[in-house]
């Protein structure tokens, strides 16, 4: 039985023309040279939730129906990288509602964020959406990896890895990684020691 962790990269852009793609793609290459966990891509478009309006709270456990293989896909993860654009300086609201439709599913659990967006490179995303993972438990870490979309302005994921703002973003990457992962590895048998004690 494999004990690596698994890692949902969860995409926050579901809009038409989504020019976000080129990052999670990025992403998803470097992430297959790994071999220290298992990364499950999800994109919000395929998830299709509606607007949360549930009269009961995902905090005392309570789901949406349509919520329910969502919930089941974030509850087998050990962390989440959140691929996120910054809309307006902060997360898209489909992101936003994804995430309130959920509350145990994601307690005790690492976050890495990889940000993106224009001359910001999307930064301001990254410090609205960590306050957000805090109130739910989660362990947003530190380390994470910003790009900019507008050309010219590094580090893009156009440059190439062996360019030095190229190498700047894979070391980026790497170290966030590294970090979620050593989370990852705390928190797994923390959690089962929880669901031990409560048996
Ligand atoms: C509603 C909206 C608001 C935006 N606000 C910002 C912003 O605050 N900061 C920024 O750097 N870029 C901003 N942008 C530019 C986006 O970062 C850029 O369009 C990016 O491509 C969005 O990602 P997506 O194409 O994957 O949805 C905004 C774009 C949209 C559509």
């Amino acid at each position: 039985m494999s004990t690596n962790p698994h890692i949902l990269v969860i995409f926050g852009s579901t809009r038409q023309g989504r020019r976000g793609e080129v990052v999670a793609n990025w992403l998803m290459d470097r992430l297959a040279l790994r071999t220290d966990a298992t990364y499950e891509f999800i994109d919000l478009r395929d998830i299709s939730l509606p607007f949360f309006d549930s009269p009961t709270l995902p905090v005392y456990g309570h789901l949406a129906p349509e919520a329910e293989r969502w919930a089941a896909q974030v509850e087998r993860a050990d962390g989440f990288i959140f691929v996120t654009p910054e809309y307006n300086y902060g997360y898209p609201a489909v992101l936003k509602n994804a995430i309130d439709h959920l509350y145990l599913q994601w307690v005790h659990k690492p976050a890495a964020i990889v940000n993106y967006g224009g001359f910001s490179a999307g930064y301001r995303v990254a410090e609205q959406l960590r306050l957000v993972l805090i109130e739910l438990k989660m362990v947003p870490i530190r380390e994470q990896v910003g790009i900019s979309l507008v050309p010219g302005v590094v580090p893009n994921v156009s440059d190439k890895p062996d360019s030095p703002s190229g190498a700047f973003l894979d070391r980026a990457l790497e170290k966030m990684v590294n970090e979620l992962l050593w989370w990852a590895a705390v928190l797994i048998p923390a959690r089962e020691r929880d669901r031990q004690d409560q048996d």
